[in-house]
């Protein structure tokens, strides 16, 4: 649905953008992943037509970026919420709306019933006949998520939707997120947030003006070399520390009542690993992995590069 070959965006003769190469199909939930300053929202606005590529070739379904025919069906298809939020600042929030509906050429009572869904979504109805002018971060971050999707799009572009929101708020989107991904939306997250690019998305890929790794997050953990598994005990003894060292693991940090274990593939390794605990005494109680996994890989990989 999204696809791009060698796309490239140079401000002067600085390199924003260098000959990323990506694919994301048709409902996928497609994270993007980088430092500031990588290049992500050059990437999104490259695709959302708003600035031109310096090389290379994008298509957004069946229309390329740089086609001047295409680009207002581009436009259409897509919804793109980026970090200007563009809300007329004097316009209610249910006339900002409005005007974006009427933009796409919805009708009446389209508009109508989209907006009165989207604003009470978003938890926004009561604040509606308000200027945006007035609102705070939050509710203008709301507000501009609510425009990206008025014309309830087939491709949605996603620049940092969560940032500014409360972590109620942030879970309303996130789910909304997985609810238009069951409706075959695609949806093109550009995020900081590791633990939200492993809740929503299908892959993800890590940019420093290059494109560094996509993948699934359970790929990209999985090229991590050693991973950490807490095993939480009713009460540990040395019986249960035995077996597992026995079993060729490394054993550290052990408490009265737990132990990590160092391994590389724990949904690989941790049945067997319960099973020699359990087998030598020990009642499991929590089993969990120790650290972020997607954040060690991704600090590993950017640091590398
Ligand atoms: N209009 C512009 N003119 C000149 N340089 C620009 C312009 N827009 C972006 N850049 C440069 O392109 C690079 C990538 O910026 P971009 O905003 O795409 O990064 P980002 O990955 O979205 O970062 P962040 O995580 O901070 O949002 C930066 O070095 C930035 O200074
Ligand atoms: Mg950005």
């Amino acid at each position: 649905m999204i696809d791009t070959e060698n796309l490239t965006k140079k401000f002067g003769d600085s390199i924003a953008v260098d000959s990323v190469t990506l694919h994301v199909g048709r409902g996928e939930v497609f994270g993007f992943l980088g430092p500031n300053g990588a290049g992500k929202t050059t990437t999104v606005r490259m695709l959302a037509c708003l600035v031109s590529k310096s090389s290379g070739s994008a298509t957004i379904g069946d229309y390329e970026i740089a086609d001047r025919a295409d680009q207002p069906k581009i436009r259409k298809m897509i919804g793109l919420l980026t970090e200007n939020v563009g809300l007329y600042e004097e316009l209610s929030a249910y006339d900002n709306l409005d005007f974006y509906g009427r933009y796409y050429k919805l009708g009446e009572q389209e508009r109508k019933e989209r907006i009165q869904y989207l604003l009470k979504l978003l938890e926004l109805w009561d604040r509606k006949d308000s200027a945006a002018g007035t609102f705070s971060k939050g509710m203008k971050q709301k507000l501009a998520i609510a425009r990206a999707l008025v014309h309830d799009p087939e491709v949605l572009f996603l620049d940092e939707p969560t940032a500014n929101l409360d972590p109620e708020a942030s879970k309303t989107v996130r789910d909304f997120i997985l609810e238009l991904k069951k409706e075959k939306r695609t949806i093109f997250l550009n995020t900081h947030l590791l633990d939200e690019a492993e809740r929503v998305c299908d892959r993800v890929a890590i940019l420093k003006t290059r494109l560094i790794t996509t993948g699934s997050p359970q790929d990209l953990r999985r090229s991590l070399t050693a991973r950490k598994v807490k095993i939480q005990l009713q009460r540990l003894d040395g019986a249960v520390i035995s077996s597992v060292k026995e079993m060729g693991y490394q054993v550290g940090e052990a408490t009265a009542n737990s132990i990590v274990v160092t391994l590389k593939d724990p949904e690989v390794d941790n049945p067997a690993i319960l099973r020699a605990v359990q087998k030598a005494g020990g009642n499991v109680v929590f089993v969990s992995e120790v650290g972020s996994s997607l954040e060690d890989v991704y600090l590993k990989l950017v640091r590398e590069d």
